[in-house]
C-alpha cells in the first residue's frame, strides 16, 4: 500500500452526514430524467427490486428522504438510482444537481414487494413499467435469478416520448453482451417499448395493448394465464390500478412477501 502521509496525496473526503454515501457518477437522459450511482454501504444486502430511502439534508437541517428503487442488481459494487426531475419537487429540484463526489443520505433498510419471493414459480414473467417505474426492473433484469426462474422474461416500458425510453433501451440492449449475465439472458428476454405522446414504432398505452391482445400478437405469446404467467408492475397510481384490474381479469392474484401469488405491484416515485 502507498504511504498516505505525503501531504501532496489528495485525501478522500470523509463522509460527514449520517448514512452518507458518495456519488460516483451522474447521467442526464432528458431534461426530466437522470440516473446516478453511489458507493454501497458494505453491510447493505438487498433483493433485486427492493427500494431504500435516499435523499439530501434539507435547509432546516433535517434529512429530506424519499423511497427510491435500487436500479442496480444485488451483485453490483455500487448502487444505481433512476430519477425524475421535478422543478419544484422538494427533493428532486435539488437532487438533480448532484455531481460526482457529492454526498447523499441513504438509509440502508431495503424493503419492497417487487421481489421474486413474492411470486409463485411460473414459466414467463412480465415486468410492466411506465416512466421511472423502470428502475426496479433495471435491477431485476440484471439479476441472474430472473433468468434461472423463468423461461421467458418480457419487459414493457411505456413513456410519453421516445427519449424517455433511452435509459431502459440502453440497458436492455447491453444485456445479451454483458460478461456477467449475458449467458443467463440468452434469448429469454423480450422488450416491448411504447410511447403515448410522440411518434414511435409502437404507440399507445400498454394497458390498451393488453386489452386488445395486440401485445400478445406482437410478442408471439399466448394470452396471460395464471398457470404459467407472473407479473410485476411499477408505475403511477393510475397505471397500477388499471393493470391490477386487467391482470385480475386474466385470473392472476396479487402476491406479497408473506403470501406469494401471481402478480405484485408497487408505485414508482414521482416527486
Ligand atoms: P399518457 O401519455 O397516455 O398519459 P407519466 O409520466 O404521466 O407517469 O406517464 C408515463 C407513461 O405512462 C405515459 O406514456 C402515460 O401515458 C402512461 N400512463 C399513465 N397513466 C396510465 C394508465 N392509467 N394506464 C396506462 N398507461 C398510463
Amino acid at each position: 500500500m502507498n504511504d498516505m502521509t505525503d501531504m501532496n496525496v489528495p485525501v478522500k473526503a470523509v463522509p460527514t452526514l449520517p448514512d452518507a454515501q458518495t456519488v460516483t457518477s451522474v447521467k442526464h437522459w432528458t431534461d426530466r430524467l437522470f440516473s446516478f450511482r453511489v458507493t454501497r454501504p458494505r453491510s447493505l444486502r438487498f433483493r433485486s427490486g427492493e427500494f431504500v430511502m435516499i435523499g439530501l439534508m434539507g435547509d432546516n437541517g433535517k434529512p429530506l428522504l424519499r423511497a427510491y428503487s435500487i436500479a442496480s442488481p444485488s451483485w453490483d459494487e455500487e448502487l444505481e438510482f433512476y430519477s425524475i426531475k421535478v422543478q419544484d419537487g422538494p427533493l428532486t429540484s435539488k437532487l438533480q444537481h448532484i455531481e460526482q463526489g457529492d454526498e447523499i443520505i441513504l438509509r440502508p433498510k431495503p424493503v419492497g414487494t417487487l421481489v421474486h419471493d413474492a411470486l409463485l414459480p411460473g414459466k414467463r414473467i412480465y415486468f410492466f413499467a411506465t416512466g421511472t417505474g423502470f428502475a426496479p426492473f433495471a435491477s431485476l433484469l440484471r439479476d441472474p435469478e430472473t433468468y434461472e426462474r423463468y423461461d421467458e422474461v418480457i419487459i414493457t416500458h411505456t413513456c410519453r416520448e421516445v427519449a424517455e425510453l433511452a435509459y431502459g433501451r440502453e440497458l436492455v440492449e447491453n444485456l445479451a453482451d454483458d460478461p456477467l449475465i449475458g449467458d443467463f439472458v440468452g434469448d429469454k428476454l423480450k422488450y416491448y417499448p411504447t410511447t403515448t405522446r410522440e411518434e414511435s414504432p409502437k404507440m399507445g398505452r400498454v394497458t390498451e395493448k393488453l386489452k386488445s391482445g395486440e401485445l400478445f400478437e406482437d410478442l408471439g405469446v399466448p394470452p396471460i394465464d395464471p398457470a404459467s404467467d407472473r407479473a410485476m408492475v411499477c408505475g403511477s397510481i393510475g397505471l397500477n390500478n388499471d393493470l391490477k384490474e386487467i391482470l385480475e381479469g386474466f385470473g392472476l392474484r396479487e402476491g406479497a412477501n408473506s403470501e406469494p401469488a401471481e402478480y405484485v405491484v408497487e408505485k414508482a416515485f414521482v416527486g
